[in-house]
C-alpha cells in the first residue's frame, strides 16, 4: 500500500457497524477499573493480562472477554469506557457508530439495566460524534433469559434503536431466537446477527429468513454458498466484516487468506469494522490498513467501503445521505467519484 492510499483510507470520513463496546475496554482501563472497584483480576500486570490475548478460536476469546467484563459495576465505569472507544473513534475519522453492548454480561453480576444503558449513553451523546445502540443477546443463554432481557431494557426504549445476537455461534443457530426477534420486530427495532463467523452458511439464511435480520455481522462463510452469495448481493443485504478480528479467531490463517476482496468482486455489501479493538490489535484504521496492506485493494475499494459503511447504517435518510454526499466529496479530490 503506498503512503498516499493509506493516508486517504485513515482519513476518509467512515462509519462503524460492528462494535462490542465490552471489546474496547484496554487492559490498562481493566486494571484501573479493578482498582476503583475493588474486583481482584486472575492476571498480576497489565503485560500478563495483554500476554494472555492469543486465541485460537471464538470461545477462546469469548472466555478472556467475559473476564475482562467483570470490572464493570457502576454507571460510570460504563461511561468511561464508551468515552475512551468514542475518542479514538473520532481519531479514526469515525463519524457515526452504532455500537453493540451485552447486558446480560452485567445483569448476570447484578448491575442494574439502568447503569449499563445509561452509561453508555450518556458516552455516546457528550462525544459529540454521531452513534446508536444495539442491544445484543448472548446466544449460548436461553431464549427465555433474552426475552426477559428485553422486557428489562423496554424502559430504556428511546436509548437504543435495534437488537443483535453475539456470543458462541456454532450449536446456537439463529432460529434459537426466533420469538424475541419477533417481538423486537414489532417493538420498531432493527435486527441484525452475528452469522457465519465461525459457523455455516445456514445460519446466514436462517438470520434472514426467522429472524428477518437487515444486516448480517461477519457473514464471510458465505461465499461457500453461491446461490445465497447471490441473494444477499442482489438484496444488498451488508455484511460487517471484521479483518483483524478474523485473523485473531483463525476464521483465516492470515491476512492473505482473507476474503474481502472476493466479497466485494461478488457484489457484496461488505464493510470493515473492528469488532472487540481492545483484543485483536487495533481500531477501524487498523483494520483498513492491514487489509490493504495484505490485500489488492485499491482507491476504489476504498471510495466503495466508505460508502457501503454509511449506506448500511440505520440512519434516517437525510443523515445518511449527508455523510454519503460527504464521501464523495472527500474522493471528488482524488479522481474517484
Ligand atoms: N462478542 C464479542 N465479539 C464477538 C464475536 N466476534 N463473535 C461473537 N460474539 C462476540
Ligand atoms: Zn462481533
Amino acid at each position: 500500500m503506498n503512503t498516499q492510499l493509506r493516508h486517504i483510507v485513515q482519513n476518509m470520513p467512515k462509519a462503524e457497524l460492528h462494535i462490542h463496546i465490552e471489546g474496547s475496554l484496554e487492559p490498562e482501563l481493566i486494571f484501573a477499573l479493578a482498582e476503583r472497584n475493588g474486583v481482584k483480576l486472575a492476571y498480576p500486570s497489565v503485560d500478563a493480562l495483554r500476554a494472555a490475548y492469543a486465541f485460537k478460536d471464538l470461545q477462546s476469546f469469548l472466555d478472556i472477554y467475559y473476564a475482562g467484563a467483570s470490572v464493570l459495576l457502576k454507571e460510570q465505569d460504563f461511561y468511561d469506557m464508551t468515552a475512551a472507544y468514542l475518542a479514538r473513534a473520532k481519531a479514526d475519522h469515525v463519524r457515526h457508530a452504532e455500537i453493540f453492548f451485552d447486558p446480560q454480561t452485567h445483569t448476570s453480576r447484578g448491575v442494574p439495566m439502568a447503569d449499563v444503558v445509561n452509561g453508555i449513553h450518556r458516552a455516546c451523546a457528550d462525544s459529540g460524534i454521531s452513534a446508536s445502540l444495539i442491544l445484543c443477546f448472548l446466544r449460548h443463554l436461553s431464549e427465555e433469559d433474552a426475552l426477559a432481557t428485553l422486557d428489562a431494557a423496554l424502559p430504556f426504549r428511546g436509548k437504543f434503536i435495534g437488537v443483535g445476537l453475539d456470543s458462541s455461534e456454532v450449536g446456537h443457530p439463529p432460529e434459537k431466537f426466533a420469538r424475541v426477534f419477533e417481538k423486537a420486530r414489532g417493538l420498531g427495532l432493527h435486527l441484525v446477527a452475528h452469522a457465519g463467523e465461525e459457523g455455516p452458511p445456514a445460519y446466514i439464511q436462517s438470520a434472514l429468513d426467522v429472524l428477518k435480520v437487515e444486516r448480517i455481522d461477519h457473514g464471510v462463510r458465505i461465499l461457500e454458498d453461491q446461490a445465497l452469495t447471490k441473494r444477499v448481493a442482489e438484496q444488498q443485504i451488508a455484511l460487517t466484516v471484521c479483518p483483524l478480528s478474523n485473523i485473531k479467531l483463525r476464521v483465516f490463517d492470515t491476512m492473505h487468506d482473507h476474503n474481502l476482496l472476493k466479497l466485494l468482486d461478488a457484489g457484496l455489501a461488505a464493510t470493515v469494522n473492528s469488532d472487540d479493538p481492545a483484543y485483536f490489535g487495533g481500531y477501524m484504521n487498523d483494520n483498513f490498513v492491514a487489509a490493504f496492506e495484505a490485500l489488492p485493494l485499491g482507491l476504489q475499494h476504498a471510495y466503495q467501503l466508505a460508502r457501503n459503511s454509511f449506506a448500511a447504517s440505520f440512519l434516517d435518510a437525510p443523515a445518511k445521505q449527508q455523510f454519503l454526499d460527504e464521501v464523495d466529496a472527500y474522493f471528488t479530490a482524488f479522481n474517484v467519484v
